[in-house]
């Protein structure tokens, strides 16, 4: 029954020129929210490949159906190179080569037909092609319909749940902790702090000298206690004994988000809040900013603190930095973090619980059948051992 109404539907790969509109006129039709419920829609800025084209490799592939070559469905993926932990027996990280799926819509009248199943599939024999050893995804841990289709239908496992914190730029600046230094590290410092103190995470990129170096990138800074940078000779390869670190990307170049479908009431209440906190910013009104019409936002990442509890003061102290710098920047209204649910900064990054996943859900799949060169040499399935770290880096590339 399901193979013949799938029939008619073809898999082929995104045609920048021929299928911009149709795939963005699909896409707008998909995000409709239900009927009096809010709902978050995405400009994708005129470019449907936005959230991949940063990747050392990606693809994006539609599905067409009938005569008139309609656009019923579309994936996305990219593969890159990241840890996949330590070694059991020394500290040397194990990298592997992992394809994220993403971006997979079907028009709401073409669902439960198979075309969900069918992209993934197609998309899959990409990533085997390019030496893609493992596939993941990631969704909101109530999307019954995601996970179901990569579980069920594609065989993929429950593999992580991060959490995905979120804080709104308020119009106000945030105070910076007394007796906190804030710098800007230069590129190659930034690079050989993080290769140090992320290489037995998961999913630290093996380009992150790539990442540091985009446009996108807004700066990698370290807040220290005051005094501190005087005595820290960076080019020792020693850390010093207190610190965090960050670094900003600017998603707000990327894509756009906007709110739509609240009340009246709810639209009056945060315009009230927003006005009164620009008018008396020495309140510090945790005012919402104007997601109602299309907004950016800031993707921190690279969060990482040492030297116990005055490191959590500086993580604080580091995003309201981050929050200062964006309320700087017209239209960018959230920063967002994705930090392992374990992870000890997940309790120092300032966060909206209401706006906040606390659990996203990462599912993944072993791509190739037979064991790979690290089994034979006694490393373990990454999907059936145990985590090595409760530290998962988030790709900024991927948001
Ligand atoms: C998720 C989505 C892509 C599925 O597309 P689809 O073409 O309907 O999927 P398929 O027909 O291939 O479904 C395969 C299986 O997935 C599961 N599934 C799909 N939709 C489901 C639903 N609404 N509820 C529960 N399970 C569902 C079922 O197990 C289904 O098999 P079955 O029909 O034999 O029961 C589609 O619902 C969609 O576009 N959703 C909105 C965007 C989204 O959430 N994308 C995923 C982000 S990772």
């Amino acid at each position: 029954m399901k193979m013949e109404e799938v029939q008619g539907v073809r898999v082929r790969e995104y045609n920048k020129e021929k299928d911009r509109e149709a795939v963005e006129e699909m896409e707008s039709r998909c995000e409709l929210g239900l009927q009096g419920k809010p709902s978050i829609s995405t400009d994708l800025m005129g470019d449907p490949t936005c959230r991949i084209r940063h990747s050392p490799s990606y693809t994006m592939m539609v599905a067409e159906y009938g005569e008139e070559k309609e656009i019923v469905g579309v994936i996305r993926g990219c593969i890159k190179t990241v840890t996949r932990g330590k070694k059991t027996m020394t500290s040397c990280p194990i990298y592997a080569k992992v394809a994220y799926i993403l971006g997979l819509r079907v028009l709401p009248t073409y669902r439960r037909l198979g075309i969900g199943r069918m992209l993934v599939e197609k998309l899959e024999e990409w990533c085997k092609k390019e030496g893609a050893q493992y596939a993941y995804m990631a969704t909101d841990c109530t999307n019954e319909a995601s996970i179901n289709l990569f579980t069920l239908k594609c065989a993929y496992v429950k593999f992580r749940s991060p959490t995905v914190l979120v804080q709104p730029v308020h119009a106000h600046s945030k105070p910076i902790g007394p007796g906190i230094t804030i710098v800007r590290l230069a590129l190659q410092l930034a690079e050989s702090i993080y290769r140090q103190v992320f290489t037995n995470s998961e999913f630290f990129p093996e380009d992150i000298n790539v990442i540091l170096s985009k446009k996108l990138n807004l700066g990698t800074f370290m807040a220290l206690p005051k005094g501190t940078l005087q005595k820290w000779d960076p080019k020792s390869g020693n850390l010093p004994p207190c610190f965090a670190i960050l670094s900003v990307w600017n998603s707000k170049e990327v894509f756009k988000l906007q709110v739509k479908g609240v009340s009246a009431l709810k639209y009056a209440l945060c315009v009230g809040s927003r006005i009164l906190d620009a008018w008396m910013p020495w309140l510090r009104i945790p005012s919402i900013p104007d997601v109602f019409r299309p907004f950016g936002v800031y993707s921190l990442y690279g969060l990482h603190m040492e030297g116990g509890k005055g490191a959590s003061r500086l993580m604080k102290s580091l995003c309201a930095f981050a929050h200062n710098m964006a309320s700087d920047d017209p239209g960018c209204g959230a920063l967002v973090a994705e930090v392992g649910r374990m992870d000890p900064v997940r309790e120092a990054v300032p966060h909206w619980r209401r706006f906040s996943w606390i659990e996203d859900l990462w599912c993944m799949k072993k791509l190739s059948t037979v064991e790979d060169e690290d089994e034979t040499c006694g490393v373990p399935n990454w999907i059936t051992s145990r985590p090595s770290s409760s530290v998962i880096f988030f790709d900024p590339r991927d948001f």
